[in-house]
């Protein structure tokens, strides 16, 4: 198990570690090199505003690339991304923002990610 220095384990077994923090400075203060996944469910670009903060879909890559030049420095050659995020209408109209596919191009041509694989599940509520 990696220590991270300045930061206190919420729950601890010996097989890891959960770290309750900002997961930006959580990440910072990480060695290189040292992680195998990392799986996200960050917040999305949604139109609505959440009360744990989230970016308008418009500016979202950008607001993303901070944590995904992290994300690229702390994992293994070997090691995957995945994220969990959830596409949006544009306001007043019947059609989607690109938002998410725009972050994919993002990561994979600025940060150097490679596509390993896309998962589009819908789900609906059951009556
Ligand atoms: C879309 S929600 C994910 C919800 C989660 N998948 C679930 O099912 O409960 C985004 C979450 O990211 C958290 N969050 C936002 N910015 C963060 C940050 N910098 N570090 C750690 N967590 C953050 C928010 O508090 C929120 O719980």
């Amino acid at each position: 198990m990696t220590r991270i220095k300045g930061f206190s384990s919420f729950y601890k077994t010996s097989l890891g570690e959960m770290i309750q923090g900002d997961s930006a400075e959580v990440l910072k203060a990480r060695k290189g090199s040292t992680v195998d996944l990392i799986m996200t469910s960050p917040p999305f670009g949604l139109i609505r505003k959440k009360k744990y903060g989230n970016v308008h879909a418009d500016v979202y890559c950008d607001w993303f690339k901070s944590f995904a030049q992290q994300f690229y420095r702390v994992l293994k050659n070997t090691g995957s991304l995945v994220i969990d995020i959830g596409g949006i209408w544009k306001n007043g109209q019947p059609t989607r923002s690109l938002y998410q596919f725009k972050l994919l191009i993002m990561l994979c041509e600025e940060i150097g990610f490679h596509l390993a694989q896309d998962l589009i599940v819908a789900t609906t509520l059951k009556h």
